[in-house]
């Protein structure tokens, strides 16, 4: 099959694109780096003309709320009426577990909106909702920062190697389109603090992680599940402390923020009035 993997230059997308080559089929890497802009329709046909699957795993640039949404919005729509015109038979999507429950972020109503436009589009369609990956626990900490501490609650979090992710897509757009939201995580439940603290241990970074029950996460006020899939989960098998013990994971700033992804995470008490 021809598979186009939007964002093929990204993280997961990077990771994808040689494993769907593996299994025999024509995976092309489409991005703004290859001339295809899914924001400016630019290059989309054409990349689209003889293709039955397109995986979507591309990002926004910034993550502003207004611009986030506008990324996820026009992308799609652009997406989605290319692949019509090209008669492609299965849009895949990569999406966040919890994102229906994160909906007080600009990015999580941004991706909410991303998956409403695919569901009501006559594409048949998977959506696939990750837990964060491994190389994104030095972004919570960098969004968490206050000073030299890392204020984050203890809300469970079930994070998943880039590696582990991009396989389970990789095995949902070789298949049969499912219709419906598959949720995919890691093997080991953590304490959000918890797991960040290891993380900055293993990378030698000076931070102290506080855990703060008013913390938030990404600007969410975090139940203890908000971020756990639920129990017909998909697991990947890498375990945190396997990963972090890889020489590649010793540079985590190697995978940069995007702009707008700074955000106070510390919900203050409201001071009470002298009397
Ligand atoms: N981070 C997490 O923990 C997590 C958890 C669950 C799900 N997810 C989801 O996983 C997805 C992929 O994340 P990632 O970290 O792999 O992304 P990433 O590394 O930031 O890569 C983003 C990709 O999007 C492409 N892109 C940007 N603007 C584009 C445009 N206008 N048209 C087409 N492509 C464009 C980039 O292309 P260029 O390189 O050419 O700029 C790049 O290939 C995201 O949708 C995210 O919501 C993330």
């Amino acid at each position: 099959m021809r598979i186009v993997v939007i964002g093929g230059s990204g993280l997961i997308g990077s990771k994808l694109v040689p494993k769907l080559r593996e299994h025999g089929h024509e995976a092309i890497a489409a991005s703004p780096n290859s001339g295809v802009n899914t924001v400016t329709g630019e290059g989309l046909n054409e990349a689209l003309k003889g293709a039955s699957v397109v995986v979507d795993v591309s990002n926004a640039p910034s993550w502003e709320d207004a611009a986030v949404m506008k990324f996820f919005e026009t992308s799609t729509r652009n997406l989605l009426a290319s692949e019509a015109a090209a008669r492609v038979g299965h849009h895949v999507a990569l999406s966040v577990v919890g994102t229906d429950r994160m909906l007080e972020s600009g990015y999580f109503r941004a991706k909410m909106a991303q998956e409403t436009l695919i569901k009501a589009s006559s594409i048949p369609y998977s959506i696939i909702h990750a837990t964060q990956f491994f190389e994104f626990v030095k972004g919570i900490a960098d969004f968490s920062t206050d000073g030299n501490k890392v204020h984050l609650p203890s809300a469970l979090i079930q994070p998943i190697a880039a590696d582990d992710v991009a396989s389970a897509v990789g095995q949902i757009a070789m298949g049969s389109p499912l219709n419906s939201t598959v949720e995919i995580g890691g093997p080991e439940q953590f304490g959000l603090d918890e797991l960040v603290r290891q993380g900055l241990a293993a990378w030698k970074d000076p931070r102290e992680v506080v855990a703060d029950p008013n913390a938030r996460y990404y600007g969410v006020k975090l139940s203890e599940k908000t971020l756990v899939p639920g129990d017909g989960a998909r697991l990947g098998q890498t375990r945190f402390e396997t990963w972090l013990s890889q020489p590649a994971t010793q540079s985590p700033s190697a995978h940069p923020q995007p702009t707008g992804a700074a955000v106070v995470t510390q919900e203050k008490e409201t001071p009470k009035k002298a009397s």
